[in-house]
């Protein structure tokens, strides 16, 4: 069993004023483009600046980082000779800060301090040894997994949280949801992931809706601290298929991360449940759900999970995505191809062949299965 987070969390409204006590005095900020008009933005860099620190501001981050441009920000920590760098954004700022600050380190032999400060509610950057390089010319994704990723501090301030659309609110909120139940049940998973994994899971379930429809300050703050305990559940115990399959199909089809997982959410926990009943069921009782067996049980989260997807007008099944049928079963094979050799499939908690996921993305595709993997199943067909 292990459990080893090095990150320190600060957390609460204006957690992000501890950067005016930096001491080093040549402060680089990456932030995304997007938040050039940010307030949260503006107020760190005002801060630092009253404090008497030179500020290097780069805002230049594009979505799935490649390494010219992780090169590109080890340049000008070089030439500005920076002390300290500190990520404000989503995950794309979060993750190409993290690789320039890696690889500078094994370049130079020089370890810089790194602060992240996460705008959106969803990834976990901040609290996860994982970034993702993508190759510029072939477009393929590579993730690198070593500790010294790991940011310093993670600062989870509620007021760097920007207005988000409803729809990307819902996506992130399901790659949260996603991101806990996967590590939950993942093969390392353990007691200490699995705490920060089931409150995460709890959290959304509570507050996901009320932070979207009812614009809830307080359920937007702790779907915010829901998306970093998910990140240091699964940042440590891994994820499963239902990644491997969202980032095979997501990634050629142009999905939003999110999105697709959760669209495949309840087609990978039946497929879970139908080689192993009792599989969630240590996170039923914190949820609240009854039934006198296993299988029942699963089928009431199962039912809640609907419940949750369709309140918030998630598609329910990838052709509802606007996938034409030719180019799904054109792609299927490929889908499969990346879906098995992707990392999470190893440490997914039941052993998947090439039938299984085929099985289970043409369940997704079309709301229902035409495949073995489903006619056994003890807890019935699937009907999202
Ligand atoms: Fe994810």
């Amino acid at each position: 069993m292990y459990f080893h987070l090095p990150t320190k969390i600060y957390c609460g409204k204006d957690s992000a004023d501890r950067l005016g006590r930096l001491k080093e005095s040549k402060i680089m900020i990456c932030a995304d483009p997007f938040l050039k008009e940010n307030s949260a933005l503006q107020a760190s860099v005002h801060k630092l600046e009253a404090a008497g620190k030179e500020v290097i501001l780069y805002m230049d981050i594009v979505p799935d980082a490649p390494m010219s441009k992780i090169q590109e920000i080890m340049e000008v920590i070089q030439g500005k000779k920076v002390e300290v760098l500190v990520a404000i954004g989503g995950g794309s700022a979060l993750d190409a800060t993290k690789s320039a600050r890696f690889f500078y380190e094994k370049i130079f032999g020089i370890r810089l301090p790194l602060i992240a400060i996460p705008t959106t509610s969803g990834t976990g950057s901040e609290v996860t040894s994982y970034v993702v390089i993508k190759d510029g010319k072939t477009g393929k994704k590579t993730p690198v997994v070593d500790e010294k990723i790991l940011p310093d501090i993670a600062i989870l301030d509620p007021t760097c949280v920007g207005t988000m659309p409803a729809s990307v609110a819902r996506d992130t909120g399901l790659d949260v949801l996603t991101h806990a139940l996967e590590s939950l049940v993942s093969k390392p998973s353990n007691v200490f992931t699995a705490t920060y994994a089931k409150k995460a899971i709890e959290t959304v379930f509570e507050d996901l809706k009320k932070a979207i429809l009812e614009d809830d300050a307080g359920a937007k703050e702790r779907m915010h601290y829901a998306s970093t305990m998910a990140g240091v559940a699964f940042g440590q115990s891994g994820l499963g298929i239902n990644h491997s399959l969202a980032h095979a199909v997501g990634g050629k089809f142009s999905i939003p991360h999110g999105r697709i997982n959760g669209v495949l959410l309840p087609y990978v926990i039946q497929f879970h449940g139908s080689h192993q009943e009792d599989l969630y069921d240590d996170m039923m009782e914190g949820l609240g759900i009854e039934g006198f067996s296993p299988e029942r049980r699963l089928n009431n989260f199962l039912k809640d999970l609907k419940k949750l997807r369709k309140d918030l007008d998630l598609p329910n099944t990838i052709r509802d995505l606007g996938i034409e049928e030719k180019d799904f079963n054109q792609a299927l094979d490929g889908l499969v191809d990346l879906a098995i050799k992707d990392p999470c499939t190893e440490s997914n908690p039941i052993e998947v062949t090439r039938e299984d996921l085929k099985g289970i993305l043409e369940a997704a595709y079309y709301g229902h299965s035409k495949k073995r993997v489903y006619a056994a199943t003890v807890i019935g067909r699937p009907s999202f």
